[in-house]
């Protein structure tokens, strides 16, 4: 029997992980010139680090962490995002003490057990960044446009940059109790698990994908009502930043996001070129985190987005062509020496990308595989090139081929990549 990988995890072959790794060094640039360190944390935290984050009644904490108990009793999680273990070491290492205002960010794996389907795995990878100590609507707009820029910049069409205000948690429970109210005329009407949500976290269901419910949702009163003066006029300078930035934007009421930890702004970016799993990235402020996690009183706002979301609305399922500089042929154990060493110089000596064939397969299939890998040039070394002691160095775009004497054919190279 074979062994498989893991339902909805997936392995990154060559044709792909070179179209990551170029995303992943555009993100490094990007996110170093807006100020932005790097961050790496363990890919595992205690369990209770996400469940005070996220919250007990979220889907990811109810349903889809990866959980177990550790051999010495210890309750430890496969980390479902990285926001909670950026603040969770932020405060460990005192971050604040080095920078009144911290700018973070990461590229890393994250798992949920959610079901899978295209655009939705139980193991992928987010990139975001957090800041952590601004409370002023400047900072909000740097986060959200930056989000906008990277997908304009990687020219994904389509976008749509949906914002909000939850306001602050006392806002919250004043509109949560308002909203119980309007909710409760049509109690009969919720799905069950939307019934649970009533009773512990009303707001959770104005993210409900249930068509009935968002039929009933569109009628309830606006969460925007409920902020105060201070809490509208922060949104509404967030809203003038952006209008000057030229990030375009919608007001959607209705945008809570899937964790309990927001407060203020909250925001996501979608598209419609991805299927049905459209949220290319999400973000807004968490104003009580790192107080909650037993640091200082310090306000801060973030995004994470899926790389794998990313990648598919850059390149659909189109796969990178290879391309090599020169491809050597050989035939003969002589010829073959003679070729492993002109790589090699090619490469350690010039930084040539340059390949041969190690299988011994025929001059034919060779040469296939040279025009395979779009060679610009190829060498041809058989037995008779051998003992004339040459190579022939073909030039694959015009057909023009010369004779080189054969410890010199690197020097040729020289030159052709100079030109
Ligand atoms: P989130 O909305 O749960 O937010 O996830 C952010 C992004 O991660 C989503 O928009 C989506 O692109 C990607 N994503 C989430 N789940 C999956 C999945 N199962 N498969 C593929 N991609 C997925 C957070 O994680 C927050 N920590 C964002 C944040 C940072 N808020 C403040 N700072």
């Amino acid at each position: 029997m074979k062994i498989q990988s893991i339902k909805g995890m997936y392995d990154l072959l060559p044709n792909q992980t070179k179209n990551w790794r170029q995303i992943e060094n555009i993100l490094h640039s990007f996110f170093s010139v807006h100020g932005y360190g790097e961050i790496r944390t363990p890919n595992i935290e205690q369990t209770k680090l996400f469940k005070r984050v996220i919250g007990d009644e979220t889907d990811i904490v109810t349903k889809e962490m990866y959980s177990w108990e550790d051999r010495n009793g210890d309750n430890i999680t496969l980390r479902p995002e990285l926001t909670a273990p950026t603040v969770r070491a932020f405060i460990e290492h005192n971050l604040e003490k080095l920078n009144k205002n911290t700018k973070l960010y990461y590229i890393g794996s994250a798992f949920r057990r959610e079901r899978p389907q295209k655009g939705r795995q139980r193991q992928f990878s987010q990139f975001g960044v957090e800041a952590i100590g601004s409370e002023f609507p400047e900072q909000d707009a740097e986060v959200i446009s930056m989000a906008y820029n990277i997908y304009e910049m990687l020219g994904i069409e389509n976008l749509e940059l949906v914002i909000n205000s939850v306001g602050s948690n006392a806002s919250k429970a004043k509109y949560s109790k308002e909203l119980k109210k309007y909710l409760s005329s049509y109690s009969n009407k919720l799905s069950d698990i939307s019934k649970k949500r009533y009773q512990n976290n009303p707001l959770r269901i104005l993210d409900t994908k249930d068509k009935d419910e968002i039929k009933i949702i569109e009628g309830a009163p606006s969460i925007l009502d409920f902020l105060s003066k201070e809490e509208l006029e922060h949104f509404n300078q967030v809203k003038r930043y952006l209008d000057k930035l030229g990030t375009p934007y919608n007001v959607d009421k209705g945008l809570v996001r899937g964790l309990d930890y927001y407060t203020m702004t909250t925001f996501e970016i979608r598209t419609d070129s991805i299927g049905s799993q459209d949220a290319l990235c999400g973000g807004g402020r968490y104003n009580n985190l790192v107080e909650q996690l037993g640091g200082k009183p310090i306000p801060a706002i973030g995004f994470a987005a899926g790389m794998e979301r990313l990648v598919m609305a850059i390149s659909g399922d189109e796969e990178a062509e290879e391309k090599v500089d020169v491809f050597v042929l050989s035939m003969g154990d002589l010829a073959i020496m003679n070729a492993l060493k002109i790589c090699d110089k090619l490469r350690s000596q010039l930084g040539i990308n340059v390949r041969m064939d190690l299988s011994r397969s025929s001059f034919k299939s060779q040469m296939r595989q040279a025009n395979k890998l779009n060679a610009d040039y190829v060498v041809i070394i058989g037995e008779d090139e051998v003992n004339k002691n040459i190579g022939i160095i073909k030039d694959m775009s015009s057909g023009n081929q010369s004779e080189v004497a054969l410890d010199t054919i690197h020097k040729n190279f020289d030159i052709a990549s100079d030109e």
